[in-house]
């Protein structure tokens, strides 16, 4: 769950449960709602965190009934579950759990771009609280959102009103913009959760938790002592079915301004002065407009040709489904960028992220200086010795501290070591797809983990210059991504961590 911001101290665990509310998928049919949606509710259920009174009102194209639709999801998370690559893998799934999530559930079908849509939902909805999850292509956010408005079903006169707008959140920085007019014309900030599923994963959650509440780590989080930062996410999944919207985004879209920078933020933002979601959000605002325009020279674009991922022989991204045969669409980025404050200053933070490479790996490292000079005659320009904390967050999730040790024996010989705390060692194991904190704290009006439209704007703002098409650098399927990537570091005396 997400951190409680009534109680002193850290609270985590089972959570309050929110008010009654009636939850309206748009895209109910769709691959989102299968795969995180509905796992989610069900994890909530199964903490006893789901509202008593709770109704999902389902709207898709398809014809069926809200039972049908419900059966088909049942038996999908039936699959899901005994799938180990799954999000929702889970070792026994409670039919009666999930009941109690879809029990009264209702199927509109319709076509949620025409208005009879709206006045059947004004009927259903009442004056009761009601969240909106958009939950469909981005091409539909503005319309649903003014066809909610004019349609009075954003007014907030019994209950409360809340939407949810999933990712992209615009194509660039004035798509964004205007997406953002659509919906302020429409509804007030407080009622707007712009999610991004990265500030709902727990290991992600914890690294604000790790530089607050410990004073280990506060002191010497800064240029002094910290030589760079590196920020991996890396997939060995491709395009998958998802060829045809990946050719207009490329991973520098996708990945960057929203899940890598949220990385980003949250390992170099400044303490905020409280849990407040205004004094969380501005701080993240304040860290992202601090970064320097990044230059041409600082950015590679890769592409993936057809390799091997454990075991198996991939395809080449431009023989993907829906994907040009002469595509220029990126599938990696790295770029070195610059934090100009006074905590960051000269500080590389290097970042990269791609499909299909050698492992599946989310961290960030955070790598220290060198110590003055060599006491013990160990080796300086030995990237195996110096200190790294590393912060796993998927799919292994904890933190590791490298450091250096006396190898035992008559002579001093140093011996880099790594002390490690995993998750899974400490803490119960429990299910967790990610959108189970960001539902929970939408039902209780916490907008802490959402994007504010100040923080979309910055990240849009900082990639702004290199938005651009271009000729990528290939890279072969289960490598560690274009050799550009390696040269971005190498001409700065440094090297990535290996991925796989
Ligand atoms: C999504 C991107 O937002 O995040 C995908 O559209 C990407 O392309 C995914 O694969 C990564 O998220 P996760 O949780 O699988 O690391």
């Amino acid at each position: 769950m997400s951190i409680t911001t009534d109680k002193p101290g850290n609270v985590f665990g089972k959570s309050a449960e929110p008010p009654p509310c009636k939850l309206v998928i748009f895209g109910a049919g769709g691959d989102l709602t299968r795969r995180l949606l509905l796992p989610s509710l069900y994890d909530l259920a199964v903490a006893g965190s789901l509202p008593a009174d709770f109704q999902i009102i389902a709207v898709d194209r398809a014809e069926q009934t809200g039972q049908g639709w419900a059966a088909r999801l049942f038996s999908l998370a039936e699959q899901d579950a005994k799938d180990p690559s799954a999000e929702f893998s889970c070792p026994h799934l409670d039919r009666a759990v999930w009941d109690k999530v879809t029990a009264n559930a209702r199927y509109l079908s319709g076509d949620f771009t025409q208005d009879d849509v709206y006045a059947t939902l004004q009927k259903l909805l009442g004056g009761d609280n009601v969240i909106f999850y958009f939950a469909v292509a981005a091409r539909f956010f503005a319309g649903i959102a003014a066809s909610l408005g004019k349609n009075g079903l954003l007014r907030e006169d019994r209950g409360y009103r809340r939407l949810i707008i999933e990712k992209p959140f615009g194509h660039d920085l004035a798509s964004a913009r205007e997406l953002d007019d659509v919906l302020r014309a429409q509804a007030q900030e407080s009622q707007i959760y712009r999610i991004d599923h990265f500030l709902g994963k727990e290991a992600n959650q914890g690294i604000m938790i790790a530089r607050f509440s410990n004073v280990l780590f506060e002191p010497i989080w800064r240029r002094e002592y910290i030589d760079h930062v590196q920020i991996t996410a890396a997939e060995t999944i491709g395009v998958e079915q998802r060829g045809a919207f990946y050719e207009h985004t490329g991973a520098l879209r996708d990945m960057v301004p929203n899940h890598l920078f949220v990385l980003l933020s949250l390992i170099a933002m400044e303490p905020p002065s409280s849990l407040s979601a205004e004094a969380v959000r501005q701080e993240k605002t304040r860290l992202l407009q601090a970064i320097r325009p990044i230059g041409e020279e600082d950015y590679v674009r890769g592409q993936y040709g057809a390799g091997e991922i454990e075991g198996a022989t991939v395809p080449a991204y431009h023989d993907e489904s829906g994907v040009a045969p002469d595509s220029q669409t990126e599938t990696f980025v790295a770029m070195k960028l610059f934090v100009d404050n006074w905590r960051w200053g000269g500080v590389p933070f290097y970042l990269r992220t791609g499909k299909r490479m050698s492992g599946r790996r989310t961290e960030i490292n955070v790598v220290f200086k060198k110590p003055p000079y060599a006491l013990f005659n160990q080796d300086m320009d030995d990237p195996r010795n110096g200190n790294v904390i590393r912060f796993l967050l998927d799919p292994v999730r904890g933190v590791s501290i490298n450091f250096d040790a006396k190898q035992p024996g008559l002579e001093e010989v140093i011996a880099p070591v790594s002390s490690r705390f995993l998750y899974d060692d400490f803490f119960r194991k429990a299910p967790n797809v990610g959108y189970e904190a960001l539902l929970y704290d939408c039902m209780s009006g916490n907008q802490m983990l959402f994007q504010s439209a100040a923080t979309i704007e910055a990240a849009w703002t900082a990639i702004d210059a290199i938005v651009r098409p271009g000729a990528p650098a290939f890279y072969r399927a289960g490598s560690e991504g274009p050799d550009e990537a390696a040269s971005l570091l190498a001409r700065d005396g440094r090297s990535w961590l290996p991925v796989g």
